[in-house]
């Protein structure tokens, strides 16, 4: 089959890769996608299963820190562009190896930016380099305000300075080479495939096993949430139709207190678990704070909504309640995940707060 162009996504097998490489695959079937992905406690097959026999599909394991694997992938591949997903992505896991952090997040980004500079040769006509990034680049909210692509940033964790430090990168090839490039930052992603290291989905297996559901601080911590296919839908849109050398800002509108979200995942669990109101509330366990922990992230999406038409699709009750289905009917992926090495990160994280 011809394929019209071909677009390597790193981190495909993640969370979000995998919910952009699914939307992709489907939405065109004229492109190859090739998901390059070291599969890291992160990573996981078993989240494209679905899609992962398309004829627009393959998978390269490959570490994006592999400067000459990366070089093979692009001789090989001839890629007309690159969708950045691959990272480090947990906070707190950045406060026990911020190492790791520096390593992905900023080496694996400058040796991608590398090769799109080598192979593309200066010939950019049609190629595109397009970084996923985070809000919390722009550092920590008071209780009023927004961040818009001109707040500056002000990074606090090393995940967020790691992440920032990939976008200063990435701009910097920009403006030093003239690679096109173009960067959004987003909010807190839900929905399927998330891996319960995060608040939603550790929530959720929690309150299905009984156990205690760890709330940092007071929990008066505040996020903005997104139904993860409302950011694929978005990478597509800023993919095919944003300005080279632009950031976008990509969000919910959806702030919410991480206790009173955490109340209503436990309601919401009660109800469809058949168990009292109230009952899983009592799990509730405010444990020692994240250190550095920001305080509040809202973003300002009105420059994506205005410029190139991007609206989120999903209000957060009926998101929250697909999520949660899809757990409770997904017990094996849960299964999978949370055997071996995710107890050990579950007690060296939570055994002494
Ligand atoms: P994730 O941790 O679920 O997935 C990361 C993926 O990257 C995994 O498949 C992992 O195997 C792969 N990976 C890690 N290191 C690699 C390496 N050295 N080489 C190749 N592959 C490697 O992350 P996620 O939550 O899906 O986030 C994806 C991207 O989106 C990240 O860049 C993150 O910063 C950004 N982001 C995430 C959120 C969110 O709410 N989760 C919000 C905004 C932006
Ligand atoms: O804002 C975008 C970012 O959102 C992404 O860039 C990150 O990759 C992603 O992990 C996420 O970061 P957060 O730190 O906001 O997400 P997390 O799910 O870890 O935590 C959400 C909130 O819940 C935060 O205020 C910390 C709190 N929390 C988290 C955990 C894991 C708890 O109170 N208890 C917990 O056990």
């Amino acid at each position: 089959m011809e394929f019209s162009k071909t677009i390597g996504i790193t981190g495909g097998a993640g969370f979000i890769g995998s919910h952009v490489v699914r939307f992709l695959l489907k939405k065109y079937p004229f492109y190859r996608i090739v998901n390059i992905d070291a599969l890291t406690y992160a990573g996981n097959l078993e989240n494209l299963k679905d899609v992962d026999k398309l004829p627009n599909y393959i998978f390269e394991q490959a570490d994006i820190c592999d400067a000459e694997r990366i070089d093979a992938l692009f001789k090989n591949y001839g890629f007309n562009a690159i969708i950045h997903l691959a990272a480090e992505s947990h906070v707190d896991r950045s406060i026990m190896d911020p190492l790791a952090f520096v390593r992905t997040n900023v080496v694996g980004t400058g040796i991608l930016l590398n090769a799109c500079r080598t192979y593309w040769g200066g010939e950019f006509k049609d190629k595109l380099f397009y970084h996923v990034s985070t809000d919390e680049v722009y550092g920590s909210l008071g209780p009023t305000g927004f961040f818009t692509e001109e707040t500056p940033y002000d990074p606090r964790s090393p995940y967020s300075a790691s992440k920032a430090s990939s976008d200063h990168l990435v701009m910097a090839y920009y403006h030093t080479y003239n690679l096109p490039v173009v960067i959004s930052n987003c909010s807190n992603n839900y929905g399927s495939h998330h891996f319960p290291e995060k608040l939603i989905p550790l929530i959720i297996n929690n309150i299905r096993h009984r156990q205690p559901l760890p709330v940092y601080g007071k929990g008066e911590n505040v996020r903005d949430w997104l139904w993860v296919e409302d950011h694929a839908r978005a990478i597509d849109i800023i993919f095919h139709k944003g300005t080279r050398g632009e950031k976008y800002n990509i969000g919910g509108l959806n702030e919410w207190k991480n206790i009173d979200l955490v109340r209503l995942l436990c309601s919401i669990m009660d109800s469809k678990l058949g168990r009292p109101a109230g009952q899983s509330e009592q799990l509730i366990t405010f444990v020692k704070d994240r250190a550095g922990h920001d305080l509040r992230y809202a973003i300002d999406a009105s420059k994506l909504t205005r410029e190139l038409g991007w609206k989120p699709s999903l209000q957060f009750q009926e998101g929250l309640e697909k999520t949660v289905d899809w757990y409770l009917q997904n017990e094996e992926w849960v299964n999978h995940i949370t055997s071996g090495q995710y107890q050990q990160y579950y007690n060296q994280q939570y055994a002494k707060r």
